[in-house]
C-alpha cells in the first residue's frame, strides 16, 4: 500500500459524490447535510464539506475523510475501502501496465525510458567521465546499479532524439520535465546535459523525477525535475522504495538531506536511509515514514537550512506518534563525508548517541557562544527553550544539564547554579502569568483539578475555546491573530491545545493549506473526529467586531479567577497554621490577581 496511491485515490473521489451514493445530501451554505447514517436522529447533523473533503456528525461526533466514511458505512477495513474507491475512479490497484492507461502511467513510462537511456550511457563509452567521477566519490558499481544511476550526455538533443525514436511526442516529454521547448521556434532540447543522473522513485518504485549533478565545479550543482503532475519535490523521500523493506524490518528510518548521503549510507550498510533532497523533513514525509517506522533519525548537516526548518516544526511531530531523534553531525560534515572518513561503526555510534529534539536544541545552545556561559542573556534564552517543554520532570532534567555545564563540574557551584535557574524559571512563569496567567505547567495542574473535581468548564468558556479553535482551523489570518493573543498551551482543554499546536506547526511550516489532510490522518480517532467537526463548524461569529479578542479575554479571565481562588485557599490554609503575615509573597500575588480581575471587568 503506498502513500501516493492513497493520495491519488482520495483526490479523485469527491467526498460529496461518494457520500451521496449512500445518503441523500442537501445543500446548506457551503456544506451539505443529511440525517446521520451512524446514529438515530430526527434533524440532520451529519455534515459534509466539499472544500475540505471531510465529513463530521455534530450529533454523534464521528468524522473523517472519504476512506473512513466508506469504511464505516460498509463496515469494511481500510484496504477494502481503498480498493473500492480506486475502482470507482478506474484506478487498478495492481499497477497500471503500459499503453494509454492514465496520464500518470504515461508520464512514468516516459521517465522510465529516460532512466534506461541515462543508465545505458553511464556504462558505455560516453559515460567514462561520469564513471571516473563515481570512482572518485567512492561509489561502487554495485551500488550505482542498485540506485539506477545514469549519465546525461553532454549534448543538446541526445535524449530528445532518443525519445522521438520511442514515439514520445516532444510535448509529453516537456510535461515530465525531461526536455525544454526553446523560446524561439519549434525546437526542443535536453534539460539534463553532462550530468550524473539520480532517478527519483515513488515508494512503489515508479520513476517520477530526476536529479542531475554536475561532474565538476558548476554554479548549478544539482538540477532537478521541476514540479510536474507526478513530481512534487517537497513530498518526496529519495530512496524510499529501496529503503522501505529495511525500514519495516528495523522499525527505524534514517533521514539525510542529499542524494549522495543516502547512497553512501546504503553502501556502508545503512539500508534504511532516505533523503529529503535538501529540504526540511515535512509532516507529509513523516506521515509516509510512520507507516513503516516508529523511530526516525535525522542526520542533517548541523547548520543547514533544512535542519533549522525541521527544528521549527518539531511541535507538529509530537502529534504524529513517531519518535524523531537528531544525529549530531560534526560541524561542516555530512553523513557521506563522515561515513567515508570514520567508517560504519563510527556512524552507528553517532546514531546510537542521537538526541531527543529538545536535548539537541539544548546542546546546540550550550555550544553557542551565547549559551556557553551563565550570562543574563543566556538565562533569558534558556527560559525560551524551557517554555517548549511540557513535562515538569523533563524540564528539571534540562535545567540540571545546563547547570552542570555552566558550573564546569564544580559540585557546589552546580547546586547554586541550578537554584538560580530554577528561581529564574519561577520568576519567568510568574511574569508570563501576569500577562497570560497560565503556562503549560499551570495548565497541567488546572486540568488535573478539573478532572478531579469533575467540575465541567463553564459553558461560556468552553464555547469560547471551541470557537477560537474552529477559527484557527478554518482561517489562516484568524489563526495568526489568535496565536498572537493565546499560545496553544493556554487553551484549557487538552484536545484544544493539541489541535492548536497542529495549526501553529502548519503555519510555521507554510503548510496551512494541507491542514485538512493532517487532520484526517491523525491516529487518535477521538481527536480526529473532534477536529473534523471544528473544521466545519459555523464561523459566522468571527465577523463581529472584536470577536476574537473577547473570546480570548473570556478564557484569560476564567484562568485568573481560578488562580485567585486557589491562592485564597492556600492563604486560608496558611492562616490556619499561623504561617502567614502581610509580607508573604502569596498575599502580594493574590492582590495582583484581584487587581487584574478588576481591570478586566
Ligand atoms: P548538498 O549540497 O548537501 O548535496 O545538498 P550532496 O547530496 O551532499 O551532494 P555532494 O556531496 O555535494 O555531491 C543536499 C541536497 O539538496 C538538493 C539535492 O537534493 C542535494 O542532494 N540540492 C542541493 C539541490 O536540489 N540543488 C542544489 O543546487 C543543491
Ligand atoms: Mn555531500
Amino acid at each position: 500500500m503506498n502513500a501516493e496511491l492513497i493520495r491519488e485515490v482520495r483526490e479523485r473521489n469527491d467526498i460529496v459524490e461518494v457520500v451521496s451514493s449512500y445518503v441523500s445530501l442537501k445543500r446548506a451554505g457551503k456544506n451539505y447535510v443529511a440525517l446521520c447514517p451512524f446514529h438515530q436522529e430526527k434533524t440532520p447533523s451529519f455534515t459534509v464539506s466539499p472544500d475540505k473533503q471531510l465529513w463530521h456528525c455534530f450529533g454523534c461526533g464521528l468524522g473523517g475523510d472519504v476512506f473512513s466514511f466508506v469504511q464505516r458505512v460498509e463496515n469494511i477495513p481500510f484496504g477494502e475501502a481503498l480498493r473500492k474507491l480506486a475502482e470507482r475512479v478506474g484506478i487498478k490497484i495492481e499497477r497500471l501496465s503500459g499503453g494509454e492507461a492514465s496520464l500518470r502511467a504515461r508520464l512514468i513510462e516516459i521517465n522510465k525510458l529516460a532512466m534506461n537511456f541515462y543508465e545505458l550511457a553511464l556504462w558505455s563509452n560516453v559515460g567514462k567521465a561520469a564513471r571516473d567521477y563515481l570512482k572518485r566519490r567512492g561509489i561502487s558499481e554495485e551500488i550505482a546499479r542498485c540506485f539506477n544511476l545514469g549519465y546525461a550526455p553532454a549534448e543538446w538533443e541526445a535524449l530528445t532524439n532518443y525519445l522521438k525514436k520511442c514515439s514520445v511526442a516532444p510535448e509529453e516529454a516537456v510535461r515530465v520535465g525531461l526536455i525544454i521547448r526553446a523560446e524561439t521556434g519549434d525546437r526542443y532540447y535536453d534539460r539534463f546535459r553532462d550530468r550524473l543522473m539520480f532517478p527519483i522513485m515513488s515508494a512503489s518504485g515508479d520513476v517520477i523525477g530526476f536529479g542531475g549533478r554536475a561532474l565538476g565545479d558548476n554554479p548549478a550543482k544539482y538540477i532537478n525535475t521541476p514540479e510536474t503532475p507526478i513530481f512534487q519535490k517537497r513530498d518526496v523521500l529519495y530512496a524510499l522504495h529501496i529503503a522501505r523493506k529495511a525500514i519495516q524490518q528495523s522499525g527505524a528510518a534514517i533521514v539525510v538531506e542529499g542524494y549522495m548521503d543516502a547512497i553512501a549510507l546504503h553502501q556502508f550498510g545503512f539500508q534504511n536511509t532516505v533523503a529529503t533532497m535538501g529540504t526540511a523533513l515535512t509532516p507529509q514525509m513523516l506521515s509516509q515514514l510512520r507507516r513503516y517506522a516508529g523511530i526516525v533519525y535525522l542526520a542533517f548537516d548541523a547548520d543547514s537550512a533544512g535542519m533549522s526548518a525541521t527544528l521549527r516544526s518539531s511541535a507538529l511531530f509530537r502529534q504524529m506518534d513517531v519518535e524523531v531523534r537528531v544525529v549530531a553531525m560534526p560541524e561542516g560534515m555530512d553523513p557521506d563525508g563522515y561515513v567515508r572518513r570514520e567508517g560504519a561503526e563510527a556512524f552507528k555510534a553517532l546514531v546510537e548517541k542521537s538526541f531527543k529534539m529538545i536535548d539537541y536544541k539544548v546542546e546546540r545552545f550550550l555550544l553557542s557562544s551565547e549559551g556557553s556561559r551563565p550570562t543574563s542573556q543566556a538565562l533569558r534564552h534558556l527560559m525560551a527553550i524551557l517554555r517548549e517543554v511540557d513535562d515538569p520532570l523533563e524540564r528539571e532534567r534540562v535545567m540540571q544539564r545546563v547547570a552542570r555545564c555552566w558550573s564546569e563540574g564544580d559540585g557546589e557551584r552546580v547546586i547554586r547554579t541550578l537554584e538560580a535557574i530554577q528561581s529564574a524559571w519561577r520568576k519567568h512563569e510568574a511574569a508570563s502569568s501576569t500577562r497570560a496567567i497560565s503556562t503549560s505547567a499551570d495548565n497541567a495542574i488546572e486540568r488535573a483539578l478539573l478532572e478531579r473535581s469533575k467540575a465541567p468548564l463553564p459553558k461560556g468558556v468552553e464555547q469560547a475555546e471551541r470557537e477560537l479553535v474552529a477559527a484557527m482551523l478554518q482561517d489562516e489570518l484568524a489563526a495568526r491573530r489568535i496565536i498572537e493573543l493565546l499560545s496553544p498551551d493556554e487553551f484549557i482543554l487538552q484536545s484544544h491545545s493539541q489541535i492548536a499546536r497542529i495549526v501553529v506547526a502548519c503555519i510555521e511550516g507554510d503548510e496551512f493549506h494541507n491542514l485538512p489532510q493532517y487532520i484526517s490522518e491523525l491516529t487518535d480517532e477521538q481527536l480526529r473526529s473532534q477536529a473534523c467537526g471544528l473544521m466545519m463548524a459555523d464561523l459566522s461569529f468571527i465577523n463581529a467586531e472584536g470577536a476574537i479578542e473577547s473570546r480570548v479575554e473570556t478564557i484569560k479571565r476564567y484562568k485568573i479567577k481560578q488562580q485567585s481562588r486557589q491562592m485564597r485557599e492556600r492563604l486560608l490554609k496558611m492562616a490556619e497554621s499561623g504561617s502567614i503575615d502581610s509580607s508573604s509573597p502569596e498575599v502580594a500575588q493574590l492582590l495582583k490577581l484581584e487587581k487584574q480581575l478588576r481591570g478586566k471587568c
